[in-house]
């Protein structure tokens, strides 16, 4: 069983985004998966209500509520972190998970913000077992601020595995319950393939 943990204290920088499109790709590879919502928002599990019932199973779970079980048989977990954890939360995150990924905004005020938090969370000993990587959201390519975003990224331990464009697929799939990788292809062509080091990433 694999988990992978979604994590960033900065609102809407795209952890739910990133955290059920995953779990669609796994669902439409028939790959058993779970999706934890820690978010007293819950927007994971509202997005897991709309999906229907032709694509493929993924287990929710509210994680809201202190203790969660997770069936045995899943091997994939994604978790939905909230924005705002306390430093005990933390701990116990990302010491579930094998994998943490923090999806950024392209913006000097979130860049710096995901700085400070990965700092918080070296200097707390927080980052003991998960492999880290960032990922780039809502991004267009060849902007000054994806130069500034890259710039930074060089300063610190974490790879940039990828980055996600800005795009109305990822909204329809938000309010529709699936995932950009279940659009038809020449849709989602361009999400896809950038999806595709992530995955590599998180998979190798
Ligand atoms: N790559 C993208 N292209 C277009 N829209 C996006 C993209 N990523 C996220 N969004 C939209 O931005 C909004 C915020 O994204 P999301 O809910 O994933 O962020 P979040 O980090 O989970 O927020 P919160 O901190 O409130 O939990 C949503 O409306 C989502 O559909
Ligand atoms: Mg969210």
């Amino acid at each position: 069983m694999k988990k992978i943990l979604v994590i960033n204290p900065k609102g809407g920088c795209g952890k739910t985004t990133i955290a059920t499109n995953l779990a669609s790709y796994y669902a439409l590879w028939n790959v058993p998966v779970a999706l934890i919502d820690y978010d007293p928002q819950k927007s994971s599990l509202e997005w897991l209500e709309n999906r229907t019932s032709d694509l493929g199973p993924i287990a929710g779970v509210d994680g809201s509520r202190g203790r969660v079980g997770i069936d045995k048989s899943m091997r994939r977990v994604v978790l939905d972190a909230p924005a705002r954890c306390t430093n005990q939360q933390l701990q116990k995150l990302f010491k579930l998970s094998d994998v943490a990924l923090i999806p950024v905004l392209p913006s000097p005020i979130d860049i710096r913000a995901a700085g400070l938090f990965i700092q918080e969370l070296a200097s707390e000993k927080i980052l003991l077992n998960a492999k880290i990587g960032l990922v780039g959201n809502r991004v267009r390519e060849n902007t000054l601020i994806y130069n500034n975003l890259q710039k930074f990224l060089k300063n610190l331990d974490i790879p940039l595995i990828s980055s996600l464009r800005d795009t109305q697929n990822y909204i329809r799939a938000a309010e529709g319950g699936f995932g950009v990788f279940e659009l038809p292809p020449y849709q989602a062509e361009k999400d896809i393939e950038q999806w595709r080091p992530l995955i590599n990433w998180i998979e190798g």
